[in-house]
Parts: C-alpha cells; sequence; structure tokens
C-alpha cells in the first residue's frame, strides 16, 4: 500500500486572519501575514487503504504508541479527508495518524499545521504532484484558514483571492499562500507563555461568524491596507521598531472585535492582561518586545534574538504562566521526515 509522512509547521499572524467571505472553504475577507514557526510542528503518516475500507484516525504518542484520535478531531480529519477525494477524484480511504513536536493541550493551535501535513501526506500518498500554491488552497479547504499559510516557511501572506462580487467567479482559487521572504531573512523569535490549556470554548470558526456583528469590524478592514503596508515593509527592510507596534496593535483589535461581537467572545483571562501589562514594563525598561494573540489566551512575544533569554525569564515569573515555548521562524513543509507507522 501507497504511504508517505509529511511534518508541516505552526505559524503565528502578525496581520489575522479574522472573518470570512466563506467560511466552508476558510475564504477570508482580508489578507493575513505570518512567520512560520520552526520547532512548533505536525508530523502525519498516511496510507491508501484499499478501495472500500473506512478511513482510520490515529495520534502518535510519545514513546511511538498509536491510539484512536477522539471523535471530534477523527470528525474534522474525515471532512478533510472527503474534501481532498472530492478534489483528487480519489475513492478509497486512508490510514492516518498525526503527532504534533508540542505538547497537546498546551494551547497551541495545531489545526494550521496538522492540516497542512495531513494534505501534504495524502497527496504524496496518493502520487499526485501539486504546485505550493496548490497546495496551499487544499490546506485552506480544511476549513482553517491558518493552514493554507503553513505551507509555505518563513514570512507569508496569504491573500483575500477575492474576484469581483460575481460567487460564481469566487471560487478560491487565488487565494494560496505567497512567501514574502525566507526564513533565512529575518531571524526573529516568538517566546510563547502558555497560560491556559485544553481546547477553547469557543472555536476560530464561531468567532469568524461572530465577528461581522462587531461594530469596530468595519474599521480594521479600514486600517489594514496601511497596516499590511508597514509590515510587509518591515519585513523587507527587517525594521523591528516599525513591526512591533503594528503587530501589538493588530492583536489587540482582533480581540477588541472579538470582545464586542454579538455574542461577545472574550478568549483572555487574567494572565493575558498581567503579560501584555509585563510586555510594556519590558519596553519601558528598552527591551524591544511586542505582544501578539491568536483565538485564545496565549501570548506570543516576538523578539529579536539577543532579547529572547530575558524576555523568557521575565515572562516565566508571570502569576498564571504554566510554561514557555521558545520559538523562531522557520521553514515551510518537508517530506524526508520518520514515518509515524
Ligand atoms: C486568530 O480558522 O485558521 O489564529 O483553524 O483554529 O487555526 P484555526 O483557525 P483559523 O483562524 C485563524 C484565526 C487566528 C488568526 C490567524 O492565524 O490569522
Amino acid at each position: 500500500m501507497s504511504r508517505a509522512t509529511a511534518q508541516a509547521p505552526a505559524n503565528i499572524a502578525f496581520v489575522k486572519y479574522w472573518g470570512a467571505r466563506d467560511l466552508e472553504r476558510a475564504l477570508p475577507f482580508n489578507p493575513s501575514i505570518s512567520m512560520t514557526l520552526a520547532n512548533c510542528v505536525s508530523r502525519s503518516t498516511v496510507e491508501v487503504l484499499p478501495e472500500g475500507e473506512a478511513d482510520q484516525v490515529l495520534l502518535g504518542g510519545d514513546s511511538g504508541e498509536l491510539s484512536l484520535a477522539p471523535a471530534s478531531f477523527a470528525d474534522r480529519v474525515r471532512h478533510h479527508l472527503d474534501t481532498l477525494r472530492a478534489e483528487t477524484g480519489t475513492k478509497g480511504g486512508f490510514r492516518v495518524a498525526t503527532k504534533n513536536s508540542f505538547p497537546t493541550g498546551a494551547g497551541i493551535a495545531s489545526s494550521a499545521s496538522g492540516f497542512a501535513a495531513l494534505t501534504l501526506a495524502v497527496t504524496t500518498a496518493l502520487g499526485l504532484e501539486f504546485s505550493e500554491a496548490e497546495l496551499s488552497v487544499l490546506a485552506r479547504r480544511s476549513g482553517s484558514g491558518s493552514a493554507a499559510r503553513s505551507m509555505v516557511g518563513g514570512y507569508v501572506e496569504l491573500p483575500t483571492g477575492s474576484c469581483g462580487s460575481d460567487p460564481e467567479q469566487d471560487d478560491g482559487s487565488l487565494s494560496f499562500s505567497i512567501q514574502l521572504a525566507g526564513a533565512d531573512h529575518w531571524d526573529l523569535r516568538d517566546v510563547v507563555a502558555i497560560v491556559e490549556s485544553g481546547p477553547k470554548k469557543i472555536s476560530s470558526l464561531e468567532g469568524h461568524r461572530r465577528s461581522l456583528t462587531s461594530p469596530y469590524y468595519k474599521t480594521r478592514q479600514e486600517l489594514l491596507s496601511q497596516r499590511l503596508q508597514i509590515v510587509r515593509q518591515s519585513i523587507a527592510e527587517r525594521s523591528f521598531s516599525a513591526l512591533g507596534p503594528v503587530v501589538e496593535e493588530e492583536a489587540i483589535d482582533l480581540h477588541l472585535i472579538a470582545m464586542s461581537s454579538r455574542p461577545p467572545v472574550f478568549y483572555w483571562n487574567p494572565a493575558t492582561i498581567a503579560l501584555l501589562s509585563t510586555v510594556r514594563d519590558l519596553r519601558d525598561e528598552g527591551l524591544p518586545a511586542y505582544a501578539t494573540m491568536d483565538a485564545g489566551a496565549n501570548v506570543h512575544v516576538i523578539c529579536e534574538p539577543e532579547y529572547e533569554p530575558e524576555i523568557a525569564r521575565r515572562l516565566m515569573a508571570v502569576r498564571g504562566v504554566r510554561r514557555i515555548i521558545r520559538d523562531r521562524v522557520g521553514p515551510g513543509p518537508q517530506l524526508a521526515v520518520e514515518p509515524l507507522f
């Protein structure tokens, strides 16, 4: 039976995807820009099963053991396998195992890296060759827009790919990730302060859905074109002083929209506020550090390498922080990795 293993990285967005014109296909209203991470990765091994056999969805454990995946995770994987079958004209089932390099339940979103790895492993196991852009579109079809960005290394932009107002024309084939700069271009670090574990109470999907009810949604959209331009330019020029304030402002705006959605979505907890205040203190002391948060309470602090150890030390001392994960900008997906079975 044909088998393949792929590894794909997580990413942290500097300009967030928040709100979709098509949630099922994760077609965003606004472009997003992220940094691909080096250490937080997912690995996926896929075996093509004979026609008529049902999909098997497994999780890889720390000592190499495989266990059945929980139903909610298995359902999302099967749904994506259905999409990939439809897109590739395949009928058979798949045996799939997935493993994250970061502890499950540590609060790092694994859908981006997980769906990117799964997409690449399935297409490779089927012996199909797709371009990076096509793989990015296929990964986005999982419903996780950030998975499209995990197909590419370094600094990455996911455009809306919108083409006019005709929904028939808007098939999403133009919303694929583009590399703005490779990982070697600029060594930035992400110090992640974990303050919650387990799945978030309100999914990103529900957050995207509610976002349009916020009175501030439109205001953020109006600010975005300038914000995107500053982020693109500061990456090109490796200007941390230009990048940092925009990254933090953007994350606050995402949560402002979440909190003012109807019904409201609160992702923060008291430790999130304490961390944001510590990051401001660090800046007052002359350490360039800027915070960003995804749809959760954990705080990612973006910094340059020389400040990373001190920033990690200071974040660890904040009440409510359970652990610190230190990561950096990294490459895109890889195929030459050890299989899970
Ligand atoms: C706040 O729909 O990609 O992280 O599937 O849960 O990863 P997941 O979410 P997705 O939305 C991402 C929302 C975000 C911002 C971002 O990464 O752009």
